[in-house]
């Protein structure tokens, strides 16, 4: 397994460029199951992840062409509405297929997502929603098989809490559905308007998409599209917090800053300036340690629970004692020990962790366990006296494109150890 030797005491400058958004995406290529028209998606990161996804269309019967970011999906005739356990078992994120599927063909069977470092997350929500169509829903072996021989019909739906990938699983599914959908207490997440950007392309009807409440009629037929993905809001909050720890000068370009609202208003209250510097761009530049301050995690447009770990590596550096509250994940603090590694104080109690900021941090041999706390990994290494080891970078591998290579551009010092 590949891992990062990263040299110490870097400080960024120049630019970082944003790429498209992995968590708008996988739905996006989801979506494509929903007509037999070709769907051409631009600006897809060139991540594992959508790698994954991409087979996962191909196993159900499409055709999928992925040229360097533009994908074109065209599923004229789905073989196998299954999204199998070896695929799921590497993302959960696949079951995403079941909403499209299930619109499209009236079944799915979608093998149950595993267990997750970050929590439980299970999808009793997706599925006590979709049944609210019409579906019904057995789980065995395994596996959920959906079925709606009938057909799926419009409902009231009320999520009991606000789920991203639930919410849309279920607009994927009553695009197609006879009747009106409602679904209340809706995600708000931008991945989720990106979604529904790209669904009213392709025909369909919705309205309050970005809003708790979310009506969607049904059509007979959707048609083929053509759509740019949404910048990835989370890359971009990983790069402003990079140049903030490094103390750094950086240009993050081709993002939304509309999107990144939460983390600058915690950044600039801990001594970073950031400007906007034009619609797709912010400058940050930060001389000093930060001062704590303390954040909570909730769901959009609160602060993203994607940006804890990476907002925490910065807070172990700072002048002061924060308090980081995780209230969407159960398990989203493994970070924190392998931060101690590197010279960290942090102190868990249950949903809160407890960091008293330190001057220095010291290069160690860390392990990631999911995606953004080795991100915050990769930004403790890069701010530590002397070099760093993080193993397991494939978890990096699955969100972010080419991220080395765009660090070290700026003047990071990361290679790439291939074992
Ligand atoms: C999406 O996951 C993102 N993934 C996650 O990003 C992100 O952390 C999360 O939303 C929260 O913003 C994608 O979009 C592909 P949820 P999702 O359903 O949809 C509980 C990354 O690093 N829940 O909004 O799976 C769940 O356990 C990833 O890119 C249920 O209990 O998250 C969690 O505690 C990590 N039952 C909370 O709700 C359900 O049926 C929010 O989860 C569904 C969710």
């Amino acid at each position: 397994m590949d891992k990062f030797r990263i040299r110490g005491g870097a400080r960024l400058e120049g630019e970082l460029p944003v790429s498209g958004a992995k968590n708008s995406a996988l739905p996006a290529l989801a979506a494509c199951l929903l007509t037999e028209e070709k769907v051409t998606l631009r600006r897809i990161p060139q991540v594992r992840d959508i790698r994954t996804m991409e087979k996962l269309l191909s196993y159900t019967g499409a055709s999928v062409e992925d040229e360097a970011g533009t994908v074109t999906v065209q599923a004229d005739g789905i073989q196998n509405a299954e999204a199998p356990y070896e695929i799921v078992k590497t993302m959960r994120a696949s079951s995403l297929a079941m909403g499209p599927l299930l619109g499209r063909c009236g079944r799915a069977r979608v093998s149950m997502p595993g267990g997750c470092a970050i929590g439980a997350r299970p999808i009793n929500l997706h599925v006590s929603a979709l049944e609210q169509l019409g579906a019904q829903v057995e789980q065995t072996h395994g596996y959920f098989e959906a079925t709606a021989p009938n057909g799926l019909r419009g409902g009231e739906i009320h999520f009991d809490r606000i789920t991203v990938t639930g919410t849309e699983d279920v607009m994927m599914a009553a695009v197609l559905a006879r009747g009106e959908t409602i679904i209340r207490n809706a995600a708000r997440e931008p991945e989720v308007m990106d979604l529904a950007a790209l669904l009213t392309k392709m025909g369909a009807r919705i309205e309050g998409a970005g809003t708790p409440i979310v009506t969607i009629q049904g059509v007979d037929r959707l048609f083929g599209a053509e759509h740019t993905i949404i910048a990835d809001r989370i890359e971009a909050g990983t790069f402003l917090l990079a140049a903030a720890i490094t103390r750094g000068d950086v240009l993050v370009t081709a993002c939304m800053p509309e999107h990144l609202g939460a983390l600058v208003v915690k950044m600039r209250l801990a001594g970073a300036e950031i400007a906007e510097e034009s619609a797709t761009s912010l400058r940050v530049r930060c001389s000093r340690r930060p001062r704590a301050v303390d954040i909570a995690t909730e769901e959009y447009p609160g602060f993203a629970t994607d940006l804890q770990a990476q907002y925490m590596a910065w807070m172990t550096v700072a002048e002061g004692i924060s308090f980081v509250t995780e209230t969407i994940f159960e398990n989203r603090f493994m970070h924190a020990s392998e931060l101690a590694r590197m010279g960290a104080n942090i102190r868990i109690e249950g949903r809160q962790a407890i960091v008293a900021g330190e001057r220095h941090l010291t290069g160690a041999q860390v392990m990631g366990s999911d995606l953004r706390a080795s991100a915050a990994l990769v930004l403790a290494a890069m701010v530590a006296e002397g070099d760093s080891y993080i193993d397991r970078v494939y978890h990096m591998d699955r969100g972010y494109e080419r991220l080395e290579e765009k660090l070290n551009a700026a003047g990071a010092g990361i290679e790439r150890v291939v074992e």
